[in-house]
């Protein structure tokens, strides 16, 4: 499926197949080509996917997600959070082959961004995942499958259930599988004229 194609058919998807199961290997290679492939603010590559394996645990976020089936129904779900500080505990790392020279000067560069800037290390990590998602359902929308991007849930709560460490952040959820139902038509979409300006608002 082409790009264009995978951006028109994605779609919300609000009921999955619980009898479709994607092996651990495909849920490996999906987000792989995501961790491989998205853009990120200076590459740090802020995201830290947890996949939800255990349906237990699953039965527990779906209580906290004000009861929404794909938490528990889709084959695979993320819950996308992302690490505050990258800026400053892996700056070296996600420069390593670039030169000395790219090394020393992306490494200040990013300092010099988000040192004592907490509201732009939020907003960064919230960029992040954002196209860490987008990418994760085109790509699974390629491969035939379907996806929903959820933040109906309890944050905090959440937070507990999965044990989010410090300096990190929970974003949102992804559920990926297969629909198996229809989805309604599209509705209310701005067109150009209604949300786009040149130059000024
Ligand atoms: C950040 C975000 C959070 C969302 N949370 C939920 C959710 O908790 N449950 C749900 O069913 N859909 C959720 N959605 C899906 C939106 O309702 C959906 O994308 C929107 O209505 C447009 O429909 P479409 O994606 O099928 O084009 C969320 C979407 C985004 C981007």
């Amino acid at each position: 499926m082409n790009v264009i194609e995978a951006i028109k058919q994605r779609r919300a998807t609000k009921q999955f197949d619980s009898k479709f199961i994607l092996s651990s290997d495909q849920k490996k290679q999906l987000i792989e080509l995501v961790l491989e492939n998205a853009p990120s603010a200076f590459n740090l590559q802020h995201w830290r996917p947890v996949l939800v394996e255990d349906p237990a645990l699953r039965a527990q976020i779906r209580e906290i997600a004000w009861d929404q089936p794909q938490v528990t129904d889709a084959s695979m779900l993320i819950v996308l959070c992302a690490e505050v500080t990258s800026w400053q505990t892996k700056p070296q790392r996600v420069w390593e082959g670039a030169t000395e020279q790219v090394k020393s000067l992306m490494t200040s560069a990013i300092d010099q961004y988000y040192r004592d800037r907490p509201q732009v290390q939020r907003d960064e990590i919230m960029r992040s995942a954002g196209i860490f998602a987008q990418t994760l359902m085109l790509a699974a929308k390629g491969q035939g499958l379907d996806s929903c991007p959820m933040d109906g849930f309890d944050f905090d709560a959440m937070a507990k259930l999965i044990k989010l460490p410090e300096n990190h952040e929970v974003c949102l959820m992804i559920a990926v599988g297969k629909a198996n139902t229809e989805p309604y038509p599209r509705t209310g979409k701005f067109d150009f004229s209604d949300v786009v300006k040149v130059d000024h608002f």
